[in-house]
């Protein structure tokens, strides 16, 4: 669709079409999802609809068996470097799948979590094999500006979940000569993953519910004199074109959606893990702390049920460890290795990898709080895109979805 029939067609559908960067895009991300929810082939297939693809950077090798053969049993302190070059290596090829894909329409982006060990190295590679912006989030991402600075094509979006979070880190961008080229805003009582509030018990305040953070970033953009310059993506529990409708009310140019995506035929993660997700009801959802010191939501499987009910236990004989279980360091602050007796005690690279493989037992199963908008059925990307945008994204007709 050319440029000006799709913001005509949104505006006859009472939706807003996205202009970002000179490009004309559907109002819809698909969140970053890690390990290996996200990559390339997701992503690919949603930025071919003029959307914006998200791969989620960590962990990636999971993906390739040649990578996992060369590195899954690694151990001792030479392992780290292995497993580091590896997902390197899977990051680059997962760019290159996802732009083959998406032919060049849309954008394709990588989210790098600022509580990696590896931020600095994963934002390198994803500059270096051409994404075309870099969702940050888990901490706040002040030094990005430098790290992109080689850079000025590449979007930079920060994802935060707070008016205060926002002021913050645009004052420290301003001061450094840069803009974020749009901010997420992602509500931890309805987003799946990580969390953007301190603790679990802060997770339903007020502050963070759309219709109090959209209109006060707003506000703050006008007093900072950067009123318009900054679009607002507003994530979490986003699941009708009338939630697009609303947000868009609100002011957000596009919206992210993460679970929603997860579950689609053309997602990376297996079919499993799939079920998981879009089988899950409201009352088998559970926020915890997780390794990496922030509230976290997921599918209480059996694995989550056992750690959780020993969780106090473990926590009380946290203590330091020689080295992390994996040889990998995935993260920058463990408190299973570091011995943090108030953050989470498992190893999150084990358990997100048994989720990524299926293995429904032993894995863990990052989730939102929404309803999903075909229930239980894994339907293909296109159908997502037109309950949420209507006529923007025609549906096939039913013969030709049924070949
Ligand atoms: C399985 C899963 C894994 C996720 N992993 C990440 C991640 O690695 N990095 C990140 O920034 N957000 C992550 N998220 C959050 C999503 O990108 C998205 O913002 C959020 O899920 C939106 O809420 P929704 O699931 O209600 O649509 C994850 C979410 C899910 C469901």
């Amino acid at each position: 669709m050319d440029t000006s029939s799709l913001t005509e067609q949104a505006r006859a559908a009472g939706l807003q079409a996205w202009n970002f960067r000179g490009r004309t895009l559907l109002p819809v991300v698909q969140g970053g999802m890690g390990v290996g929810v996200s990559a390339g082939r997701l992503a690919g297939t949603v930025a071919s609809f003029d959307a914006v693809g998200t791969i989620s950077s960590v962990d990636l090798r999971r993906l390739h068996p040649d990578l996992m053969e060369r590195t899954g049993q690694l151990e001792g302190p030479e392992a780290k470097a292995q497993i580091d070059a590896a997902n390197r290596e899977a990051l680059a090829r997962e760019i290159a799948r996802a732009r083959g894909i998406s032919q060049g329409r849309g954008l394709i982006a990588v989210n790098v979590m600022k509580a990696l060990d590896q931020y600095e190295t994963y934002v390198r590679q994803a500059l270096e094999s051409g994404a075309d912006a870099l969702a940050v989030g888990a901490g706040l991402p002040l030094d990005l500006p430098e790290l992109a600075r080689d850079f000025p094509q590449v979007a930079l979006v920060p994802i935060l979940s707070d008016a205060r979070g926002v002021q913050l880190l645009v004052r420290k961008w301003e001061k450094k000569g840069r803009l974020p080229d749009a901010i997420v805003i992602e509500h931890p009582r309805l987003a799946g993953g990580h969390l953007g509030a301190a603790k679990v018990a802060d997770l339903q305040d007020r502050r963070f519910d759309f219709d109090v953070v959209l209109p006060e970033v707003l506000a703050f953009f006008r007093q900072a004199g950067l009123e318009g310059r900054i679009p607002l993506v507003a994530a979490g529990g986003i699941s009708s074109r009338e939630d697009v409708q609303r947000l868009q009310g609100l002011g957000a140019a596009a919206v992210q959606l993460g679970t929603a995506f997860a579950v689609t035929c053309e997602s990376d993660a297996s079919e499993a893990f799939k079920e998981v997700l879009a089988g899950a009801k409201p009352e088998d959802l559970v926020e915890f702390t997780s390794v990496a010191g922030l509230p976290a939501r997921a599918v209480r499987t059996p694995w989550l049920d056992k750690y959780l009910r020993l969780q106090e236990r473990m926590q009380q004989h946290a203590h330091a460890k020689a080295h992390c279980t994996m040889w990998f360091d995935c993260l920058a602050h463990c408190g299973l290795r570091d011995g943090n007796a108030a953050w989470g005690q498992f190893c999150i690279d084990k358990v997100l990898g048994h989720a990524l493989a299926g293995d429904v037992r032993k894995g863990l199963f990052f989730r939102g709080a929404g309803r999903l908008p075909f229930g239980t059925q894994i339907r293909p990307v296109r159908d997502l895109l037109h309950s949420l945008l209507g006529p923007l994204v025609p549906a096939l007709p039913q013969e030709v979805a049924a070949a």
